[in-house]
């Protein structure tokens, strides 16, 4: 019995070395973790249960029936993240560059499979040179039995990618069907088509960072959702967020224990708002203020900072923020803080977690540039995606809400729950500027008598009263008591049942 004992002892050790002390060397020269390393920092300690450690390709071309070593260049199994359920699998770049084989997608298919039975999320750390060479058409089914599953899993678990090496042709693709990607920042890129290809076809000339390094993904392309300083800060900040996201869309997300009064008086927000109405404020000081701790897991950072998406708790419950940024852009809506922010809103959506919305929006970005990028098409997805979503929603409005922006964000007329307003709130179709020159074109010669109209119309528009009249807004509430008036209101929102009618799935203007 030693013997056999001994001898599995012995396939595992082999198992566990992939390709080679030489190559985990290698692995470690470039400031990278080894693909088992990084489940043992991902993992609660000693939860992992592998799967398929010793499968091994079948491949005879290249003379590869030579060379097969157990596992196939991915790890793959389940264990627990702060005690709660995932499956992972994790390319090991050390075994043939963590190139996708058949059996290497046979292996994270069956963790895909898994995960959608039992309900429970899916992370892939990814680290491949793409499409397993010597294996031609056969990996391409196995990516496209990945992708299948991606798709089938959409909406149904958590997905969340980590890019830790290369991600090359249609290997991106997985990963951009899943919910959220995160990369490492100077080891890790994303393209379709690499440097050498782009020069051949276009003539650019164009380095693996500039083309699809971390910061053009999460800064110009919107592809990535963050990226992180190295493997462990990657690694880390993905426990943070597993912590806010239920496991699949039947179950709520965890409550966590929380150590802040609900009923805290935040006095300083009674000045947040400027006296000038032009001059910015930092909306990133409301979120931490009222969150529960201050904790807030921003997502998309360094894209389209006019609008503020991310995850924080209160009453230690996840809820979802998506927050006009009056430092950018004076938080107005355009193409790209549409497209953020309907996608966060649909995922909040998707897996039962509340929205709150934070309302300072002067109108959509007026321009060529937007009409012909298709901000009507664009502006439509955060309006659609508000207008479908059931979750329960809570809205604040700072300041501004002016014109189609206003009913975009959240409004009462998009089934918003608890519709709030500061007293500085301003609700109407447009600034009074624009209204007046509109509404009194005769009069613009003459600038006394166009400054009493514009003094008018901030007297009777500039307000949140109008609106509150109409029941639009349920109630202005006190700057002070903001944090306690939305924990309250997501409290009493917590028995929320909203369907939308049956349809096979709706026609989301992409
Ligand atoms: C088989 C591969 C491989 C691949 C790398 N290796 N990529 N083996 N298939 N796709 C092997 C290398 O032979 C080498 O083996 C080891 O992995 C490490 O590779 P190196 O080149 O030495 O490493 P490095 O210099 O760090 O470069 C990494 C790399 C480069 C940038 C990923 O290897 C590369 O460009 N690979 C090819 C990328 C590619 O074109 N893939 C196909 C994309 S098309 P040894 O034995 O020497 O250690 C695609 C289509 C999918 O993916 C479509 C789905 C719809």
């Amino acid at each position: 019995m030693n013997t056999i004992l001994q001898q599995l002892e012995d396939r595992r050790e082999e198992a566990r070395m992939g390709g080679g002390q030489r190559r985990i060397d290698a692995q470690h020269a470039k400031g990278k973790l080894t693909a088992r390393e990084r489940i043992d920092v991902l993992l609660d300690e000693g939860s992992f249960e592998e799967f398929d450690m010793f499968k091994a390709h079948r491949c005879t071309e290249f003379g590869m029936e030579e060379t097969t070593i157990p596992g196939d260049g991915v790890i793959t199994g389940w264990g627990t993240i702060n005690g709660r359920m995932v499956y992972v699998f994790s390319q090991d770049f050390t075994v043939f560059g963590g190139s996708l084989s058949e059996t290497h997608a046979e292996k994270i298919c069956k963790i895909q499979e898994m995960a959608l039975r039992n309900g429970a999320p899916v992370i892939g750390l990814n680290d491949s040179g793409g499409a397993r060479i010597q294996e031609g058409v056969a990996s391409l089914a196995g990516y496209a039995d990945v992708f299948q599953n991606n798709v089938l899993a959409s909406g149904v678990v958590p997905q969340i990618s980590v890019i830790m090496g290369p991600c090359a042709g249609g290997a991106v693709y997985s990963p951009a069907m899943t919910d959220f990607i995160f990369m490492v920042r100077d080891s890790s890129y994303m393209f379709v088509t690499g440097p050498d290809v782009v020069k051949t076809v276009t003539n650019e000339v164009v380095t693996a960072e500039e083309l699809g390094g971390a910061k053009t993904h999460t800064s110009k392309s919107s592809v990535a959702d963050g990226s992180f300083e190295d493997d462990m800060e990657a690694l880390m900040e993905v426990r943070r967020l597993f912590d806010f996201l239920p496991l699949n869309n039947r179950e709520k997300a965890p409550v966590r224990p929380f150590f802040d009064d609900v009923a805290r008086d935040e006095v300083s927000l009674d000045t947040l708002i400027p006296d000038n109405p032009n001059k910015p404020y930092d909306m990133k000081e409301l979120i931490t203020k009222i969150a529960d701790e201050g904790d807030f897991y921003e997502i998309q950072e360094d894209f389209a900072k006019n609008i503020l998406t991310g995850f924080v708790r209160m009453e230690g419950q996840t809820v979802g923020v998506v927050a006009n940024q009056p430092m950018v852009l004076a938080g107005c809506l355009d193409i790209d803080s549409s497209r953020k922010a309907a996608r966060f809103v649909r995922f909040c959506d998707a897996f039962e977690i509340p929205i709150l919305t934070l309302v300072d929006v002067p109108g959509f970005l007026p321009g060529t540039g937007q009409e012909y990028g298709g901000v009507i098409k664009h502006g439509a997805k955060l309006l659609f995606a508000y207008g479908e979503a059931t979750v329960p929603k809570v809205t604040v409005i700072t300041r501004k809400a002016y014109g189609g922006a206003y009913d975009v964000m959240a409004s009462k007329h998009l089934r918003g729950d608890y519709n709030y307003a500061w007293p500085t709130a301003e609700i109407a179709v447009m600034g009074a500027k624009g209204a007046v020159e509109i509404l009194y074109r005769s009069e613009l010669g003459d600038p006394e008598k166009i400054a009493a109209r514009v003094a008018d119309y901030e007297d009777r528009f500039a307000n949140p009263f109008v609106a509150a009249e109409k029941g639009f807004i349920d109630e202005v509430i006190k700057p002070h008591n903001t944090r306690k008036r939305v924990c309250r209101a997501f409290a009493s929102l917590r028995g929320k049942k909203l369907e939308n009618p049956w349809k096979k799935h709706d026609n989301i203007p992409l």
